[in-house]
């Protein structure tokens, strides 16, 4: 009887912990597909680093902003999942009607799941409180 416990118990540490293994290795390489989807796609305005264009928090001569950090250091985090899906999908505008943005929408361009992918890949890179932050902020959308 107490063998069979014992089996039981440490086969389903076992069990577990290759469930934990497999689940860590399939979240790694969905971040690694996020990253080059980002170097693909936004590392051109938002930066390579993720640090955003120059001044970003000064309008251009145009009047519009340039584009803010994807880091800690900008306010992609102030935002819902929901939001952040809309931007990149639509476009800021998706968000602020008649607003006049360089950040254009990625419908066709990208699929659902690669947007998904893309911000989770930018969520990884946010330290644990910005990160805690923006998932209480994902309660209220
Ligand atoms: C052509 C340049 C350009 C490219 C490429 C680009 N963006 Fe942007 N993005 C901008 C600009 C400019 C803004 C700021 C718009 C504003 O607030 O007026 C912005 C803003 C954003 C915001 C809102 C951030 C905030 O804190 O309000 C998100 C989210 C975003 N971009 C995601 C992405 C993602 C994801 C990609 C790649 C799939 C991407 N962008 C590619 C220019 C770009």
């Amino acid at each position: 009887m107490v063998l069979i416990v014992v089996v039981l118990t440490m086969s389903m540490a076992v069990y577990w912990l290759t469930m934990h293994f497999v689940r860590q290795r399939a979240l790694a390489n969905q971040i690694a597909i996020g990253k080059a989807l980002y170097a693909q796609h936004c590392a051109s305005c938002h930066g390579v680093n993720l640090e955003g264009q120059p001044n970003w928090q000064t309008r251009n001569a145009d009047g519009k902003l340039p584009a803010p950090p994807h880091n800690d250091s900008g306010h992609t985090w102030h935002h819902s999942d929901e939001q952040l899906f809309k931007i990149t999908k639509l476009g800021v505008s998706a968000i602020v009607p008649d607003y006049e943005s360089d950040m254009i929408g990625f419908e066709g361009k990208m699929s659902d799941e690669e947007i998904r992918t893309v911000i989770n890949f930018i969520k990884s890179t946010w330290s644990p409180r910005y990160r805690d932050y923006q998932a209480e902020r994902n309660r209220f959308q």
